[in-house]
């Protein structure tokens, strides 16, 4: 796209997400971690948006990967926190500070699951959210990120 800035978006990923391909694939898909950012990566692209991606098992790497992108600024921000999405009161502390618009995505739809499960804690900060559609539910949140991002450079 001639004369357009390219735009950032932040894919992360928090814990037990780098094991996506072995972990329950009838809750989770077979992808694993690498293809599913690929395809995140490419249906971006796609929307003229270039994607960096970071994925922990530690809930204090995290935060400073927000910290970084808060400090360095981004356009778009992806996160599936995993387990975290339902308790940490840090990462929704750290999420909170993002200026960009975020989205929540979940593989599995956890609004159907154990009722630990069904509560998020950061839930009313995504601008986008998306839960039991799989990879698609990405393809899904890059697509509603691109459409609030172009919205905004109109206004
Ligand atoms: C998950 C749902 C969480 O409840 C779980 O702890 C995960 C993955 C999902 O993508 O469906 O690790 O975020």
């Amino acid at each position: 796209m001639a004369g357009e800035t390219v735009k950032t978006l932040w894919l992360l990923h928090g814990v037990n997400l780098d094991m996506l391909g072995r972990r329950e694939p009838a809750q989770y898909g077979v992808l694993t971690l690498p293809e599913l950012e690929a395809y995140v990566v490419e249906c971006a692209a796609a929307r003229g948006l270039a994607t960096r991606c970071h994925q922990t098992n530690h809930e204090g790497e995290l935060v400073e990967k927000i910290h970084e992108i808060v400090r360095e600024g981004a356009d778009a921000v992806i996160v599936n926190p995993g387990a975290w999405t339902h308790y940490s009161y840090a990462l929704r502390d750290a999420l909170e500070m993002v200026a960009a618009p975020i989205a929540e995505v979940h593989l599995s739809a956890i609004e159907d699951r154990e009722e630990w499960r069904r509560h998020s804690v950061i839930a009313d900060l995504a601008a986008v959210r998306v839960s039991g559609k799989g990879p698609e539910g990405y393809a899904e949140a890059v697509a509603a990120l691109a459409d609030i991002i172009q919205r905004e450079e109109h206004e």
